[in-house]
């Protein structure tokens, strides 16, 4: 049985945080936000905060936090399916609790069952660690590889009998169904009525999901020059290669309070280091990093080290995945080893105290490394370097972070000897690029999303020299003010204003060139999921825009007072309403194009000479007129 997502839903929709724990706590109402002397602890200043509009609660005493289903399990100590049990009688609302369909129950339980025969094995290998051929081969050999046997216990490292079927009649003699070993991984079968263990005369590894159960097992070979070194599970329904990083649930703990995830390549690199006490550290096994990985990584902290081994193709496979990890607005760094030395075997050499020293001294960010590391190997060949500064601002332009992102500009063109200008430049072209890419592809989809393939295609020749009526161009100007400044708060609804702005003011067209432009990249970029502000136009190779923008924030919130006076317009504060005044900014410029177009279409009317046209333009007219009177009343002030 389980509660159904609809119920789920409506127990989210029906519950106000400050209801629920004002049941709990005397809580008082404080600008925003309601404060309480925390439940947690016994303290004399309140501490405890409720954001309703949020929906969630903070203690800053014991920095618990969470929604009204976190509070209700934390306070009465229950499950998550009992609180919302507790809100749903709380809030009035009948529990519809579904039953798994047969299949869905079915998947369910096969996959325990893969779970089930997987723990089985790995308590099996175990086993076979503390007697006989295990323990005189395998233990003998994690004891010469330094494992002592805390740690043995600690990752459950184990040892497959050299005999082709021992897992398997033992699992059978147990009762599990040979098809479920064979799916498991374990057990491979050959023609009818033949099969045998995967794993054979090696040292295992166990793979533990995050929760900590065994879902695949690595296998070691001992003979020393023996290919394949290392036999892995297959993926199966409850491995899956792309998902799992080895190693993260001894080290989860420590990756959250160190707030940063070392990354090493192999099983015993994440144990040697281990032992000597850097635990939070996990391994890629070998292969380069995927986007659940960094994912996984990025629920613990938003900071890797990457511990790669001294040789040149193990860092240049490593750099592919950096990519993607920048992307997700992770900060990466990277510490090499001297030659042949890998992290197991460096930690082991030169001891636990001594390898977090190296790390400390020696790790580089990701970026800067990247860019020393291809102008050494491109020496002075003018081709190779030009794709080294390619490759350098692309990996530049992935940081979600435009502060960071301006700060790798700057730094990489003091390494490569090339104005920032021109780095910034490179960037801009490849974003455009990699624009109209996606538009043509969407044209040729028949998706017909439009998307302006370039700033400049979209001004019309006539618009660009056209005059501009200044009081227009000063509420335009006030417009894009606003969005570079508040673009990126978010209302209680958490709603972004610049969402708001833009899609408020898409029918209008700005009459000054510089600000339709400015207009334009700041949906192209917000379109692709990038918030800028000044900062990002600062940097933009226009001219005109860079030279608007620096004026723009440099005279920040100050408006002469002539103007003030003049056109009532009120200068936005941090702390005013700021919906109000974006939405009456947005008013007053709705209202200034229709009075232009009212003005325009009194001229027309003017000089109409058919009375088919009097009476077509009279109608533009007077439709345009009480659009205007709307505004002006919505308003509340007239102009002049
Ligand atoms: P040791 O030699 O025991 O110290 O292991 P290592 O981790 O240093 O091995 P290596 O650096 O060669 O490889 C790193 C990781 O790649 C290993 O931990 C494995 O996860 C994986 N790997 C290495 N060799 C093989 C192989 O032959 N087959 C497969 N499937 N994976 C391998
Ligand atoms: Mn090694």
């Amino acid at each position: 049985m389980r509660i159904s997502d609809d119920t789920i839903r409506q127990i989210h929709d029906a519950t106000d945080i400050v209801e629920v724990v004002e049941e709990f706590v005397s809580l008082k109402k404080k600008g925003q936000n309601w404060w309480a002397l925390s439940p947690f602890v016994d303290e004399k200043t309140p501490s405890f905060t409720v954001s309703p509009s949020k929906g969630i609660y903070k203690c800053f005493s014991t920095g618990k936090g969470g929604d009204a289903i976190s509070f209700v399990m934390e306070m009465e100590g229950i499950g998550y399916i009992e609180a919302l049990k507790y809100l749903a009688k709380k809030y009035g609302i009948e529990i519809e609790e579904e039953e798994l369909t047969p299949a869905q129950q079915e998947t369910q339980s096969f996959k325990e069952s893969l779970l089930i025969a997987l723990n089985h094995a790995k308590n099996f290998y175990q086993d076979n660690l503390k007697v006989g051929e295990g323990k005189a081969v395998g233990a003998s050999y994690f004891k010469e590889r330094g494992f002592d046997w805390e740690i043995i216990e600690k990752f459950e490292l184990g040892f497959a009998l050299n005999k082709w079927n021992a897992f398997e009649e033992n699992a059978l003699k147990n009762g599990f169904k040979s098809e479920i070993l064979e799916k498991a991984g374990l057990v491979i079968k050959k023609e009818e009525g033949k099969s045998y263990d995967r794993f054979r005369g090696r040292v295992i590894f166990p793979i533990h999901n995050v929760s900590g159960r065994a879902i695949g097992f690595g296998a070691r070979t001992l003979k020393k020059d023996e290919k394949p070194k290392y036999i892995n599970s297959p993926e199966s329904e409850v491995y899956h290669k792309s998902q799992i990083l080895y190693g993260m649930f001894q080290a989860k703990k420590s990756v959250r309070e160190k707030e940063n995830c070392y990354l090493v390549e192999g099983y015993t690199d994440v144990i040697s280091l281990h032992q000597e006490g850097i635990e939070n550290v996990v391994a890629s096994s070998g292969t380069s990093l995927t986007e659940e990985q960094i994912a996984l990584i990025g629920r613990f902290t938003k900071n890797i080290t990457i511990l790669y081994d001294g040789d040149t193709a193990g860092i240049n496979a490593s750099m592919r995945g950096v990519n993607l990890i920048l992307e997700k607005g992770l900060d990466v760094k990277i510490v090499t080893f001297p030659d042949g030395e890998d992290p197991d075997s460096y930690v082991k050499k030169i001891g636990g105290e001594a390898f977090k020293a190296f790390l400390e001294k020696n790790q580089k960010d990701f970026i800067l490394f990247k860019t020393a590391l291809g102008l050494d190997e491109a020496k002075n060949d003018p081709l190779k370097r030009a794709e080294v500064i390619r490759d350098i601002v692309e990996t530049i332009i992935k940081i979600p972070d435009s502060i960071k992102q301006s700060v790798f500009f700057k730094e990489c063109s003091n390494l490569l000897e090339i104005d920032e200008e021109v780095l910034i430049e490179e960037g801009n072209s490849i974003l455009l690029r990699a624009q109209k890419k996606k538009y043509n592809q969407q044209r040729h989809d028949g998706g017909g999303k439009s998307m302006p393939p370039s700033v400049e295609a979209l001004i019309p020749e006539e618009k660009k020299k056209e005059s501009v009526d200044p009081v227009m161009a000063f509420q335009e100007r006030e417009c894009i003010r606003i969005l570079l400044e508040y673009g990126k708060e978010k209302d209680e609804d958490e709603n972004r204003l610049s969402d708001f702005m833009i899609s408020e003011i898409d029918q209008i067209s700005f009459s000054t060139p510089v600000y339709r432009k400015i207009l334009e990249v700041y949906k192209l970029e917000t379109g692709k999921g990038n918030f800028v502000d000044a900062r990002f136009f600062i940097h933009h190779p226009d001219a005109d825009i860079k030279s608007e923008v620096v004026n723009l924030i440099s005279e920040k919130g100050t408006i002469s007072e002539t103007w003030e006076k003049k056109f009532k317009i009120i200068v936005p504060e941090k702390d005013a309403k700021l919906h109000k005044v974006v939405y009456s900014n947005i008013l007053r410029l709705k209202y200034r194009t229709i009075k232009k177009l009212c003005a325009e279409s009194m001229e027309l009317l003017k000089n109409s000479t058919t009375e088919d046209e009097v009476i077509e333009n009279q109608k533009i007219y007077f439709e345009l007129k009480q659009q205007e009177n709307e505004l002006a009343k919505e308003l509340g002030i007239t102009y002049s």
